[in-house]
């Protein structure tokens, strides 16, 4: 069985086909990257229209890549939801109209239910498992119970992380996205040299903030202007370690209440674009292992936006018998624990 997946939530559109053998046979991304440069940030207008441009021969050529006709596919799965919505409803749109043509089912991705599962394609790791959910959008500590029953232990109640290394990165001087370039930044940074603030550390709940941090991470150029190489290697590594931290502190809740729910053997993924930072993931991996928790990163090519999580969604959802009619509405906003799932008895 192989799933053409489709996917425009946000900066990246993609397409990919998957196998139900967990075989990523073609899995194509166009980066709209320098489309955004210029602005700082995505430009939800510009990133439709690149949809539209690169997405149909997105589709051909993941195809062609995987020696398959449209007619030889079993589903198509697009991303539905969450996401800026001109760029959801190009995917589901293409994807609604090749259904149609190839008398296929239409399987209507949530997004952040791609990540989550996408630990599942490289490492086939077992329901129940906790995820950490870091993107440029979203910051989450979600209990992944079974297909399409999520649980939200903790959510961020202002910036994603993403958008906080994002932010930071350009008030360092860093380009967009700023992620990759604090991370090689921290390699030579001293991460004590800068006292900054652990968010929500010490609380209550698996709930995280960013905005605090951000505004110390201002404070702290304003107060140290003008930066010299070093001194902004120093913010970048002291930055990262107080990300670090403050996650680590939120999971560690997030293990808790896990731990308390189900029984062993535990298993946490590390799922987002935010995921490929080796500093923040071996943070994690310490946790952990102190915790009794197995730690699973997907490889680098999953953690950010692809399209190969959207089909691989698509391959266990129609599996599962789920999938959805031609009239689905795209979603700007679908939280990851308001998903149709499978009825109780095919749970299991
Ligand atoms: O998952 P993703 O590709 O797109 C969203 O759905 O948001 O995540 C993009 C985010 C950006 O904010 C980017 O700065 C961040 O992931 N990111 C990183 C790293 N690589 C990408 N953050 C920290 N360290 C990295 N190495
Ligand atoms: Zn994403």
């Amino acid at each position: 069985m192989n799933v053409l997946g489709i996917e425009t939530s946000c900066d990246e559109t993609a397409a990919a086909v998957v196998g139900s053998d967990g075989v990523v046979r073609s899995s194509l991304i166009y980066s709209q990257l320098t489309d955004h440069q210029a602005y700082g940030g995505v430009v939800p207008e510009i990133a439709a229209r690149a949809h539209v441009e690169h997405l149909d021969g997105l589709v051909r050529g993941a195809l062609d890549q995987a020696d398959l006709a449209l007619g030889d596919v079993d589903a198509i799965a697009a991303t539905a939801g969450p996401g800026l919505i001109g760029g959801v409803l190009v995917g589901l749109v293409t994807g609604k109209a090749l259904a149609m043509a190839a008398g296929k089912p239409l399987i209507a991705v949530n997004h952040l239910e791609g990540h989550a599962l996408s630990a599942r394609l490289s490492d086939h790791i077992e329901f129940p498992f906790l995820v950490l959910l870091v993107t440029g959008g979203h910051c989450q500590l979600v209990e992944a119970v079974s297909l399409g029953h999520y649980e939200l232990l903790g959510t961020t109640i202002d910036d994603a992380v993403g958008e906080a290394f994002d932010k930071a990165a350009r008030l360092m001087g860093f380009g967009y996205p700023g992620g990759p370039e604090i991370e090689k930044a921290a390699r030579d940074g001293d991460p004590n040299r800068f006292p900054l603030p652990r968010p929500m550390a010490g609380r209550p709940g698996c709930d995280f903030s960013f905005s605090g941090l951000k505004t110390a991470v201002r404070r702290t150029v304003e107060q140290a202007e003008p930066m010299d190489d070093q001194s902004i290697k120093d913010l970048a590594a002291s930055f990262q370690s107080a990300v670090g931290d403050a996650l680590a502190d939120r999971t560690l809740h997030a293990m808790e209440i896990f731990t308390d729910r189900h029984g062993g053997p535990h298993q946490l993924v590390i799922a987002g674009g935010v995921a490929a930072n080796g500093a923040l993931a071996e943070r994690l991996g310490d946790l952990a292992e102190a915790q009794g928790f197995s730690l699973t990163v997907p490889p680098m090519e999953l953690c950010p936006d692809n399209a190969a999580m959207i089909a691989w969604a698509g391959v266990e959802r129609l599996q599962a018998g789920l999938t959805d009619d031609l009239d689905f509405l795209a979603r700007a906003r679908w939280p990851l624990d308001e998903l149709p799932g499978p009825p109780a008895s095919v749970v299991g």
